[in-house]
């Protein structure tokens, strides 16, 4: 048993004094003042917060497909040391695409002998395998309506066919950029994000959406960039969304400093779409990273996408110093409203039953965010040299301590490869 002391503990609508008591079974046994147990280890907490553990519901660690740029050892490395204690990864493009059951096997093996935090595999959806998605018995479904150079898009029509096979309950995941547009842009513009523009995005949305709505299933809706999309997915009610930071705390302003690494889809927009996204951040928002490690070498040839898993909680809480959210809205919007939507309700919240993965924060202590203490194996940070409030100064997963934090942003991971489970969505 452990018990940690003297924590303040955040849930998704409050902030509470009270020890929390951990269970042989990784599991929260109880909660309250001056707890003590038989034959437990004590785990001092004074001035510290205890939040739940993160959840980063979409991240590509590009394992088997490439893992010269992240693989499941060092992704989960890079979630632990930023307060995420479960992913879920996307399905890989090639080598092999997770389009089949062969494939998608094949990767929970890999996942299971290499994750050091717990996870959870999306099937990807290709022109062709409606049935084989469906009846995968995978708990969710992602669905790319863009070229990705891979078997990993679909055509509007096949989208349609993927969104009626699937079950219904299951959530299909959406990356909504519309093809057709990004193809006419080309023709007259060079700049990215002048290609992808904000109607690229929300074409899409509306198609998606339009589908959701016909067909009443779970749909959600990845890294939403504008106002608009999320209004439109408030309006239907098996609709979820998330938001990637990297669209919150960054513009195209921030395309000066960053250069060709600054590449991500969808692209970064301006700084007033920037400022309407954070009025936007709700009772139902999710933040979700699109953690897509690239090489330094990939990016110099134009490859999309930032690190984002072992800055996401950081980055959050820095913006409570700055009052920008509250630490109730933080639990909220990295771990208890991710947990619900994909229903793994073992997670997300700390309280009496639910697993033991808890953050344990110092807010007053600064320190400088790097590639190198982040560990993602790309070896960069869209957010290189930021200064930061909050530092992690513990995270357990399932009750055992799985990280360990020097108070300066670097610390140490404890958890093995292989430590990391997989999780079961209740359907
Ligand atoms: O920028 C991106 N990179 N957006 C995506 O949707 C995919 C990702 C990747 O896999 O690199
Ligand atoms: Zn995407
Ligand atoms: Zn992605």
């Amino acid at each position: 048993m452990i018990v940690i002391k003297g924590s303040r503990v955040v849930t998704h609508d409050s902030i509470i004094a009270a020890d929390i008591v951990i269970g042989d079974d990784g599991k929260i046994a109880t909660m309250g003042r001056g707890m003590r147990a038989a034959r437990s280890e004590r785990v001092e907490a004074e001035g510290l917060f205890a939040l739940p553990a993160a959840i980063d519901s979409h991240v590509h660690f590009r394992d088997p497909e490439d893992v010269s740029k992240e693989d499941f050892s060092t992704g989960s490395a890079s979630a632990l040391c930023g307060g995420v204690a479960a992913i879920m990864d996307m399905p890989n493009y090639r080598n092999p695409p997770t389009t089949t059951v062969s494939a998608y096997r094949q990767k929970l093996q890999i996942a299971s002998s290499k994750s050091r935090c717990d996870f959870l595999l999306r099937f990807g959806a290709s022109e062709h395998n409606q049935q084989e998605a469906a009846e995968s018995g995978a708990p969710q479904l992602k669905v790319f309506l863009t070229d990705t150079k891979s078997e990993l898009s679909c055509s509007k029509q096949a989208a349609i066919s993927h969104f009626r096979a699937f079950p219904r309950e299951k959530p299909v995941c959406v990356h909504a950029e519309e093809q057709s547009r990004i193809e006419e842009r080309q023709k007259h513009y060079r700049a990215h994000e002048k290609i992808r523009d904000k109607l690229v995005a929300r074409y899409a949305s509306e198609f998606v959406l339009e589908q959701a709505r016909k067909l009443n299933r779970r749909v959600h809706l990845c890294h939403l960039t504008t106002a608009l999309e999320i209004e439109m997915c408030r309006q239907l009610p098996n609709v979820t969304y998330e938001i990637n930071p990297a669209h919150l705390f960054l513009s195209i302003s921030d395309l000066k400093r960053l250069g060709f690494l600054g590449k991500v889809n969808p692209p970064l927009r301006d700084r007033r779409e920037q400022a309407l996204l954070w009025r936007c951040i709700g009772e139902d928002t999710i933040i979700a990273t699109d953690h897509a490690p690239h090489l330094i070498s990939h990016k110099l040839e134009g490859a999309p996408g930032f690190p984002g898993v072992g800055t996401m909680l950081p980055l959050m809480l820095n913006a409570v110093r700055q009052r920008r959210l509250t630490l109730e809205q933080v639990a909220r919007i990295c771990s208890y409203n991710p947990a619900r939507a994909f229903r793994i309700f073992s997670k997300g919240e700390i309280s009496a039953g639910a697993d033991a993965d808890i953050v344990l924060v110092d807010m007053k202590k600064r320190w400088k965010i790097t590639a190198e203490n982040r560990l993602s194996k790309c070896g960069w940070t869209p957010f290189e040299g930021w200064e930061v409030r909050g530092s992690i100064e513990k995270v357990f997963l399932r009750g055992t301590l799985a990280y360990e934090g020097d108070g300066k942003g670097g610390g140490e991971v404890l958890a093995k490869p292989g430590f990391g489970r997989e999780m079961k969505p209740r359907q």
